[in-house]
């Protein structure tokens, strides 16, 4: 039952409720004129602390498409937590007027505090280098659309792997599928963080190997998720011009990879992957930000109960 859970990570829906949103997601793309009122009535409150384009006008276009309203800002700086307010306080507030909220948040666990302070079902919509749940359910949702099930699949995960929140997050969320082997590529400085290989892929006996080099390990890959080193999570300017460029996917990389390998980014890019690339029929990014769309209005109508 999803109707008035909070998702602020992967794990809080569990391989029932993908199904459940995933269902629905496919339903809506199909008749997407069966759902248009169904949310009618209903206010989302988009509360965006931090930038986003994908994110932010995706729930607001699915909310929009549900037949709800949303209120909500993109500027945090003209609303009262310049004077001052707390996560909590705003949350309680915000409460009396939406029914449904979706938050970014620069500082890991924001959401986590607002849900515990909300009397509406508070969405992760990405905490600092921390978790973006509802990224993860539209790379899940476009793995199941191009490989046709979930399993016995192995996933490149590739450039910043430290900071990058959706490749944490999806992580999570394939440790739950069967036979997923991770093939993890990055610097050095960049690596996976240790409690996500000690609580999810040590503990689950997950296959999982790191290297540096993309072009000697593309052709092991189904799917090649590929990130862009993000250079809002650095401390110092010089570490970020270092390794910005550690990783660039053009056509001569390309050519090494299977005939069917998918390629997925949660996007913005900046320059990993290689415009070129895009008219490549493996390259499925454009595509993903349109599934992030439908899963995200499947996911507020089953936390609002709409059906
Ligand atoms: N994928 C993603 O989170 O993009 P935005 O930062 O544009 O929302």
């Amino acid at each position: 039952m999803l109707k008035g859970k909070h998702v602020l990570e992967p794990m809080d829906l569990s391989s029932e409720d993908l199904e459940e949103i995933f269902e629905l997601a496919d339903n809506i793309m199909d008749s997407p004129e069966k759902y248009n009122e169904i949310c009618k009535g209903k206010l989302m409150a988009s509360l965006f602390y931090e930038p986003s384009t994908r994110t932010r006008l995706s729930f607001e276009s699915a909310m929009y498409r549900l037949g709800g309203q949303v209120i909500g800002f993109s500027e945090p700086g003209s609303t009262s937590v310049t004077k001052g307010e707390s996560i909590a306080d705003t949350i309680r507030t915000v409460s009396n007027y939406a029914d449904i909220a979706v938050m970014r948040h620069p500082k890991e666990g924001a959401p986590r505090v607002a849900s515990m302070h909300s009397d509406i079902p508070v969405i992760n919509a990405g905490d600092g280098g921390h978790q973006h749940p509802t990224q993860t359910l539209t790379d899940l949702l476009t793995i199941r659309k191009t490989k046709g099930e979930i399993k016995n699949l192995t996933i490149g995960c590739c450039g910043d792997l430290k900071f990058g929140r959706t490749v944490h997050s999806l992580i999570k969320a394939l440790s739950n599928y069967e036979n997923i082997r991770f093939v993890l590529i990055s610097p050095e400085e960049l690596r996976i963080p240790d409690y996500i290989k000690k609580e999810i892929l040590i503990r689950k006996n997950i296959e999982f190997v790191e290297y540096e080099s993309l072009e000697d390990n593309i052709d092991e890959l189904d799917i090649l998720y590929m990130t862009r080193v993000q250079k809002e999570r650095f401390f110092n300017e010089e570490d970020y011009v270092r390794l910005k460029d550690s990783y660039i996917l053009n056509k001569e990389k390309m050519r090494r990879a299977k005939e069917d390998m998918i390629i997925l980014h949660p996007l913005p890019r900046v320059n990993e992957i290689d415009s070129e690339i895009d008219e490549d029929p493996r390259a499925y990014y454009f595509k993903q930000t349109k599934n992030g769309m439908y899963v995200r209005m499947a996911l507020i109508a089953k936390l609002l109960g709409a059906i």
